[in-house]
């Protein structure tokens, strides 16, 4: 312990100071001793993407278009926070566990079981990225970030603090090897956690879940109007005597011979009052009014059983249900839906040792995203593209439109060798499984990479602007580049054309507005300027009907702001 004895009055009270500003409740790790080897170089250069066009899959224009990008995730979300601010509506993340097995590298080193600093590396990289892609998420956005036991305890804390306690819409158990890991020492696990939080859990809804194949089969009669069985129509539990429920506490009277049913006394009718077989009085689950209407639509059955009479109620299946916090189903198995499952797409044996099931992932997604089907997910921790592949399943479903932005780094070629081999064949088709591939969709491949800032802040916008491109296509989502020269280039979609003025000469600007007038549809120009107030507007008189955007300062202004993040 330190000697404070020594210490000066002054030099006491600074350090009371320091101990009374300090979180008293929440996770406190060793940030300043575990930071990252490119924290250094943040101010020092900007992150940007280039297009590795020889990887790009484009099937057609009416299809999704979806990105992949190669590269370090805390440089990836960098550049969406100026691309996709507020445009994600589902994250899906599954990070390092931190296990200690050799799976996780820290500045270029695995972080082995007894490195004291373990945790603090791990929270140290998540909140980061956490915190960055936030961002990035629509106002009723979910992120969903999938762990095991090793972090779940930092990690619980960690989404507290960025996304709010408040906002956590659920913990999930989900049982992706059910006979449980045979290695482990003391308990065979058998399941891993998903959490489920809002970027606003006012404004954010979750959809429902198709019920388990186990249940439906309990419904094993039926009628014109479905599956059913008949369940007991005495309540029994919570807020079931006649105390709670004074109305639910009354006789039903009935004719074994005509099976009459009413609720006032008849002849040769026998009373049956709601009492449990321990001879407890308790109550119905209808009053008198439902009931009634209940015995019209043939929906009440009574039968004497050795135990007396049984009043019953017909139970209708519920197709879907309220998503429980246990997902247990053999889709769920990462050995045969993820890592089997991948083997047969790359048709290679141990491409990666742990993807996940697509189904878990297509399910936690489809809830997340209740319904939508224009949206955006981003994963970025891409891995073998599980995630990629889960959208495209969800899309095949019900024709949707909703595109991936899936990233990864390539170690180990997990980039190179493996996620895009699979969403290549995800999209192409495999033989022999049909379901659930040829899924025909556009994919965009990018690389991360940077641009030195100079000391010159003029400099540097220029260096800024002629590597914007990319960042604009991605942006306005204009991913067919129609020209390109030293001063602009032209990019289009369906829908739209976007200009990209980038150089600091001027001298050709009146050809590009001629051009971009040109064009039908939504029309936008890029112009290079060095004013921080954006471009004199007087200058564009001519144009009408386009968008003007001013660069670089607009990108240069987003990354200040994300360097100490
Ligand atoms: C647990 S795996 C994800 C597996 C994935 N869910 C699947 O089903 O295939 C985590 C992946 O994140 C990648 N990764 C780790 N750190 C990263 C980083 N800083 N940036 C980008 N990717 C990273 C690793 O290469 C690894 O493939």
């Amino acid at each position: 312990m330190a000697d404070y004895s020594a210490l000066s009055k002054e030099e006491l009270l600074a350090l009371v100071g320091k101990l009374d500003a300090q979180k008293k409740y929440g996770l406190v790790w060793e940030a300043d001793r575990t930071k990252e080897v490119f924290e250094a170089d943040l101010h020092a250069s900007i992150p940007f993407l280039s297009e590795v066009t020889k990887n790009n899959l484009v099937l057609g224009k009416e299809l999704p278009n979806n990105m992949f990008i190669e590269g370090d995730n805390y440089h990836a979300l960098s550049v969406l926070n100026y691309t996709h601010q507020g445009k994600v509506d589902v994250i899906f993340i599954d990070p390092p566990y931190n296990t200690g097995n050799k799976t996780w590298r820290y500045n270029n080193d695995y972080v082995e079981g007894d490195d004291t600093f373990k945790h603090s590396k791990w929270i140290s990289f998540m909140a980061k990225r956490l915190k960055l892609s936030k961002n990035l998420l629509t106002d009723d956005g979910i992120i969903i970030v999938s762990i095991d036991d090793y972090e779940v305890h930092t990690l619980r804390f960690l989404l507290d603090e960025i996304f709010g306690e408040n906002n956590r819409l659920g913990t999930l158990s989900v049982i992706n090897k059910k006979s449980g890991r045979s290695t482990d020492k003391f308990f065979a696990t058998s399941h891993e956690y998903y959490y489920f939080y809002a970027k606003n859990a006012d404004l954010a809804s979750i959809g429902m879940m198709e019920s388990s194949e186990e249940t439906k089969q309990t419904y094993k009669l039926a009628d014109e109007d479905g599956s059913y069985k008949w369940r007991d129509f005495l309540r029994t539990g919570g807020f079931s005597t006649p105390e709670e429920r004074p109305n639910s506490f009354y006789p039903i009277y009935f004719d074994p011979k005509s099976k009459k049913i009413a609720i006032e006394k008849f002849p040769n009718a026998v009373e049956i009052f709601p009492i449990d077989s321990k001879g407890k009085k308790r109550v119905w689950r209808q009053t008198r009014p439902s009931l009634m209407k209940l015995v019209g639509q043939g929906a009440i059955l009574i039968e004497e059983t050795k135990s007396g009479w049984k009043v019953r109620i017909k139970d209708r299946i519920k197709m879907v249900v309220k998503p429980k916090t246990v997902w247990d189903s053999p889709l769920y198995d990462a050995a045969t839906h993820g890592t089997k499952l991948l083997e047969t797409i790359l048709n290679k044996p141990r491409a990666f040792d742990f993807p996940k099931s697509v189904y878990a992932v297509r399910d936690a997604l489809s809830v997340a995203l209740n319904g939508k089907d224009d949206a955006i997910i981003l994963d970025y921790f891409g891995g073998s593209g599980t995630t990629a592949h889960a959208v495209t399943l969800l899309n095949k479903e019900d024709d949707g439109n909703r595109k991936f932005i899936i990233c990864t780094n390539n170690e180990n070629n997990i980039a190179s060798e493996v996620c895009l081999p699979r969403i290549q064949n995800v999209i192409n088709g495999v033989v022999g499984l049909e379901e659930i591939t040829g899924i025909p969709t556009n994919l965009f491949y990018f690389k991360t990479s940077f641009v030195q800032k100079s000391i010159s802040l003029d400099e540097t916008r220029i260096r800024v602007s002629e590597n914007c491109h990319e960042l604009i296509k991605i942006k306005e989502q204009v991913f067919e580049t129609i020209e390109g020269n030293d001063y602009y280039s032209i990019h289009r979609s369906e829908v739209k054309t976007v200009g990209v003025y980038h150089s600091i000469d001027l001298s050709e600007i009146s050809v590009l507005k001629k051009k971009i007038q040109k064009f039908n549809g939504e029309k936008v120009l890029y112009c290079f300027t060095l004013d921080n107030f954006g471009l004199n507007l007087e200058e564009f008189d001519d144009l009408s009907n386009v968008r003007l955007e001013p660069i670089p300062q607009s990108i240069v202004d987003i990354f200040e702001g994300l360097a100490d993040v």
